[in-house]
Order: C-alpha cells, then sequence, then structure tokens
C-alpha cells in the first residue's frame, strides 16, 4: 500500500509522522522499521520527531554524530542515522540485528546507504523536495509512505 501526501511545513511533516505511529500503535503493531530516504535538510529528523511524541517523547535530535539514540516513551524508539554507515561490518558493530528484532520502532535516516540491509517489512518513507530554486515553494516536500501488505 502506497500514500502520498504533499506537505508544505516542518509542523505538517511532524503530523504525518505522528499519524503513521498512531496508525501502527492502533494495528497493534508493536515493532517495526521505519526506512526513511531524502536528501539532507529534507525533513526526515522532523518526521522522527513527529513519530516519536505519538509516545510521549519530545526530546528527538538529529542523531547524524552518534548513528544511534535510544528513547523510552509508552513505546522503545531506536532512532539511527546511516549517513556514515558504509558496510555490514559498520552495521555488526552497532548491534543493528539484535536491536532492530527488538520490541518498538526503528527508523532508519539515510536508509539509501543499508538498503541491502533492510528488512523486507520496513515500512519505507520516501521525502523529497516539491520544488527547488523556488524560494516561495521551499518548504513543500512529497513524503511517499510505502507499506507491504
Ligand atoms: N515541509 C517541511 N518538512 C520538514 N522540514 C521542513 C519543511 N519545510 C522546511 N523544513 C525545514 O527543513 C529542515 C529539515 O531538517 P531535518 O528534519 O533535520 O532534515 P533531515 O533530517 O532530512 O536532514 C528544518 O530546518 C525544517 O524547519
Ligand atoms: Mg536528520
Amino acid at each position: 500500500m502506497k500514500t502520498i501526501v504533499n506537505v508544505s511545513s516542518a509542523e505538517e511533516t511532524e503530523k504525518v509522522g505522528f499519524e503513521l505511529a498512531k496508525k501502527l500503535d492502533e494495528e497493534k503493531c508493536r515493532r517495526a522499521f521505519i526506512a526513511l530516504f531524502g536528501e539532507m535538510g529534507v525533513g526526515k529528523t522532523a518526521f522522527c520527531r513527529g513519530f516519536a511524541s505519538y509516545f510521549g517523547i519530545n526530546s528527538v535530535k538529529s542523531p547524524t554524530y552518534t548513528v544511534l539514540n535510544e528513547y523510552r516513551g509508552w513505546a522503545k524508539i531506536h532512532h539511527f542515522d546511516f549517513y556514515r554507515i558504509t558496510d555490514g561490518d559498520d552495521l555488526y558493530s552497532i548491534g543493528y540485528d539484535d536491536i532492530i528484532e527488538d520490541t518498538g520502532y526503528s527508523l532508519g535516516e539515510w536508509s539509501e546507504n543499508i538498503e541491502d540491509f533492510l528488512p523486507e517489512d520496513a515500512v519505507r518513507v520516501k521525502i523529497s523536495r516539491i520544488s527547488v530554486n523556488d524560494d516561495e515553494n521551499a518548504n513543500l516536500r512529497k513524503i511517499e509512505i510505502e507499506e507491504l501488505g
């Protein structure tokens, strides 16, 4: 199933993240991998912030320099940034396989970098700018959410 939403602010992107969390929770899906795709500054962290806020977590920061941040609200969130990950060994050294099997939700920014290691049932979220070189529309984004089944 694929859903496409257009948004025009960081708050709206957060809202889309919040709504995905709500949907998974209401479907009683207690473990999921959300793979985020999209260039620098497109809103991946904003999406994660909204997602985590559904579970009462309001402290999400960009994990760029840490690879992984863990948060605990009324669900656990593993927030990855694969920006600096270049191969399977890097993933192994952070305990990726075990972490993503854990209950809770794993969110992975820069999932482009680990395409071969993404779980088959990952929810794929691709964020892109709708127009470039246009100040007036600088905040417009297209968010594509793809789920199996
Ligand atoms: N529609 C939008 N969605 C998300 N962020 C937006 C949007 N419009 C403008 N922004 C701005 O773009 C930046 C996105 O940053 P961030 O979420 O950290 O991106 P990423 O994690 O993809 O690098 C923020 O400064 C945010 O305020
Ligand atoms: Mg980010």
